[in-house]
């Protein structure tokens, strides 16, 4: 029987909660195709700053680098909001990404085929969306040399980050932007502020470059501000957007925005050590602990590391589309609650999800 060993992060806020219903998905898939998952459940953010005094410890991580793939859930909370920069939960995530070393954050957006009317765009505007998010993900401003905050002699206080790439940063997210793009409508819109910014100079240079070995492919530049407005006005324009650290942030929020909620959005780090694979939403501490919080992202994002952390298309398969026939007979989470149809809760849609597979 296939073993595979999965590190398991439930962090903060809603995440234990919605990690449970999706171990219970996995439990389902491996009795129905025979395969073991063995679990490291290890701590991350304000639950492991609570226990050790800091966001990730030493061992965590290398936990983590034992393992095949890293399942991830949400950190962060009020509880921690006033610590110093590097101590706060969101550092510890940004540890383990860096620890891992997986470049390029997978971020597909898709309008499941129920909830077409749920976004705040016309149904006209959002039909049949089909788009990948490509955002680097362990460099940029996020991690870029030198930052802080400075008193200056004359008393004046001064915050700083650095926004740097090195050729090869570029060059190797580029290629996988461009083989995801081959294997879709071969389309890449490339995100900058090249009239602005040197940093982005090298990137369009560098991302042309990489495009003379996918010459079937279109590549288009755009500044992220007519992006950012491009994505309301008409996203089915996109195919691949491949775009740097905080520009992928920013409009993946957007993006997901299209989808109608935020809560159902998987995204996936490759190209590292080891893949980590994270829902785009974060720890709502609002609603944590109600049994409320719609599971659907952490469940697809247990699928998008069946596919790309473990090799297990089918069963990737399975749960996605058990996960649109759930939505097609009106299983609704509150957060995607409308007149008519059923609302379950965190447990009860993780039941309907499992009956579907
Ligand atoms: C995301 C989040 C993180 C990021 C935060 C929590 C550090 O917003 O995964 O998009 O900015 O990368
Ligand atoms: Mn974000």
């Amino acid at each position: 029987m296939p073993e595979f060993n999965i590190s398991v992060m439930p962090g903060d806020g809603i995440g234990p909660e919605i990690m449970e219903q999706a171990l219970r998905v996995l439990e389902k898939i491996a009795k129905k195709y025979s395969h073991k998952f063995n679990y490291e459940t290890v701590y991350i953010g304000g639950c492991s700053i609570d226990k050790f005094g800091k966001p990730i410890t030493a061992d965590t991580i290398a936990t983590v680098l034992s393992t095949d793939a890293l399942l991830f859930s949400a950190v962060g909370g009020e509880k921690w909001d006033n610590l110093p920069q590097n101590m706060r939960p969101e550092a510890g995530l940004l540890e383990i990404r860096k620890a891992i070393s997986g470049y390029a954050n997978i971020r597909p957006i898709k309008v499941f085929p129920a909830m077409e009317t749920f976004s705040t765009l016309k149904a006209e505007v959002i039909s049949g969306i089909d788009i990948v998010i490509v955002r680097e993900l362990v460099s940029g401003i996020y991690f870029g040399e030198p930052r802080g905050v400075v008193k200056l002699p004359d008393g004046v206080r001064k915050g700083f980050n650095t926004m740097s790439y090195k050729d090869y940063e570029i060059e190797r997210i580029a290629k996988v932007a461009f083989s995801f793009a081959q294997k879709r409508r071969k389309k890449i819109t490339s995100i900058d502020k090249a009239n602005v910014l040197d940093v982005s100079t090298l990137w369009r240079d560098v991302v042309s470059e990489v495009h003379k070995d996918y010459p079937d492919v279109a590549l288009d530049f755009m500044y992220v501000d007519n992006a950012a407005m491009q994505l309301v006005r008409n996203p089915s324009q996109f195919d691949v957007i491949l775009a740097g650290n905080i520009f992928g942030d920013i409009l993946s929020d957007e993006a997901s925005m299209i989808t109608g909620s935020l809560g159902m959005l998987p995204s996936a780090a490759i190209g590292g050590n080891v893949g980590m694979f994270e829902p785009v939403h974060g720890s709502a501490p609002d609603i944590a602990g109600k049994a409320i919080a719609n599971p659907v992202a952490q469940i697809v994002t247990t699928a998008m590391m069946l596919r790309y952390g473990l090799g297990l298309e089918a069963e990737a398969n399975a749960i996605e589309n058990a996960v649109d026939k759930t939505l097609e007979k009106g299983y609704r989470t509150p957060d995607i609650f409308k007149n008519g149809n059923k609302k379950v809760d965190t447990i009860q849609m993780g039941d309907a999800i499992i009956e579907e597979i």
